[in-house]
């Protein structure tokens, strides 16, 4: 293809430049050149919260906003969704390729063999207070596991990678599984490899006495694809921290910990959540209309709407609506259903959310389905990040083996003061002033 150019001139000099386009950017960095004198800094891209700055290439995930598209390395959100498991799709997200039946079987394996936790960790995570937040509880013991695997540290190794892999995603529904449990003051349960992935995420979470837990096929199914929805997202937030926290070439355990910690916040994974408390404040599908009322008045956002990428129906809440039927037909119909339902009808109507392309995003049903699973409100955030895992890892070992990429570390525009004295002490020594 032809080298692509873009001229511009810098009125303050007359000088015209031309820079190159590839992929449909220009390189910032070619910036610098324009300068009104040598001594000049050159010019830079002012962008907070990167709405229109690439900060890599990757061929993971692809997003179509405006037309409502998900594809994860090329293959369709819905036709995944429908065929393959959360494994599966793991193996796609971080490989590029689905698995054959020997990758799979040696891919879920190692997962399923790395699900246990060390009994010091379970000690450490006995250390929360009864009423922690379970995502509080998630990021710090990620944390911690960096002390336990200091040859994670060792990232330029490929086998080393694979493993803390296999580590991370095998021990974070067991992390998860013990922090719903120590909230609610019961016993750890130990992880069954004879269940699948889901499977024994639930028989971790909700075993009790029985010698065997048997987990509720449609149940199991609908969970599994909610963690395919969440596996990955391109550079959302919590992607974006893992690649920024990598990119300092920090062990795995520490940058999924930050990342998780970004997914928590209210704007991003911890949504869902939000999405919940809001449903039970709103109260009943009449009072939906006053609510809509506070949020054109700017007072309250309605959450689980709006999206950065998305001006459309977000494929993934077109899937979760009829998971939600399929759950509901085993655990009975949710209640919040309704007033949603109501919420959707009139925000999709209303001029302020039609002008401003305000779509239902992931977080708005997903909420709704894992309240009838019987999942505390406070655990939804926690499950966002057990899918998300596959998708920060990948992003992560794209980001170490890209040539083009370094420690992030971004430029500022200094708006404060510029040099000056510090204020002399009159009439007083140091010592005295500061007594
Ligand atoms: N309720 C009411 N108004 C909204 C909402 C909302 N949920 N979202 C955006 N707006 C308005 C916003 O006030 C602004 O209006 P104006 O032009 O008059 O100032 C306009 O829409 C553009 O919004 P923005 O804040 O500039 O958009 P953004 O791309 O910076 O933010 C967002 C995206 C997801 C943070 C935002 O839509 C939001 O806060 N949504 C609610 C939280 C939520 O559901 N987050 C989950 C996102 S999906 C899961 C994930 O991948 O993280």
């Amino acid at each position: 293809m032809e080298k692509q150019f873009l001229t511009v001139t810098d009125e303050r000099t007359g000088k015209t430049y031309r820079l190159p386009i590839q992929n449909g950017t220009v390189n910032t960095m070619d910036l610098r050149q324009i300068k009104t004198d040598p001594d000049d800094f050159g010019l830079m891209g002012y962008d907070p919260g990167y709405k229109n700055t690439a900060s890599c290439k990757s061929s993971i995930t692809f997003i179509d906003g405006e037309r409502g598209i998900l594809l994860y390395r090329g293959y369709p959100i819905d036709q995944i969704a429908e065929n393959y498991n959360f494994l599966e799709t793991a193996y796609l997200i971080i490989n590029g390729e689905f698995p054959t039946g020997a990758e799979y079987d040696k891919w879920s394996w190692n997962i399923t063999h790395h699900t246990m936790l060390h009994e010091n960790i379970k000690k450490f995570m006995e250390g929360f207070r009864y009423d922690a937040h379970p995502m509080g509880i998630l990021i710090s013991t990620l944390a911690a596991l960096s002390t336990f695997y200091p040859d994670s540290r060792n990232i330029e190794d490929p086998e080393s990678r694979r493993l803390q892999i296999y580590r991370l995603l095998g021990k974070v529904p067991t992390i998860a599984a013990a922090a719903y449990r120590h909230s609610m003051g019961l016993p750890y349960n130990y992880p069954d490899n004879t269940l699948s992935y889901t499977g024994n995420f639930l028989n971790m979470l909700f075993k009790m006495t029985e010698p065997k837990y048997e987990p509720n096929p449609v149940l199991e199914k609908a969970l599994d694809t909610l963690f395919i929805l969440h596996a990955d997202h391109e550079q959302n937030c919590s992607a974006s921290t893992m690649r920024g926290v990598g990119s300092s070439h920090s062990d795995p355990f520490c940058a999924v910990a930050a990342a998780a910690a970004a997914l928590y916040g209210p704007l991003h994974g911890g949504a869902n959540e939000m999405v919940l408390r809001m449903l039970k404040e709103i109260g009943s599908k009449d009072k939906v209309g006053a609510y809509i009322k506070r949020v054109k008045a700017g007072e309250v956002l309605l959450m689980g709407f709006g999206h950065r990428v998305y001006k459309n129906y977000d494929p993934r809440a077109r899937i979760i609506k009829n998971i939600a039927d399929q759950v509901f037909d085993v655990t009975g119909r949710n209640p919040m259903l309704d007033i949603a339902l109501e919420l959707e009808r009139i925000a999709l109507e209303d001029e302020y959310f039609v002008e401003r392309k305000l779509y239902p995003n992931v977080d708005f049903y997903s909420g709704i389905i894992y309240q009838a699973m019987g999942f505390p409100v406070a655990l939804y955030p926690v499950l966002f990040a057990i899918g998300r895992t596959a998708g920060w890892l990948a992003q992560w070992e794209e980001m170490l083996l890209d040539p083009d990429q370094k420690i992030h570390r971004p430029r500022q525009i200094y708006i404060g003061k510029t040099h000056r004295d510090v204020p002399r002490l009159k009439g007083k020594k140091k010592s005295e002033a500061m007594a």
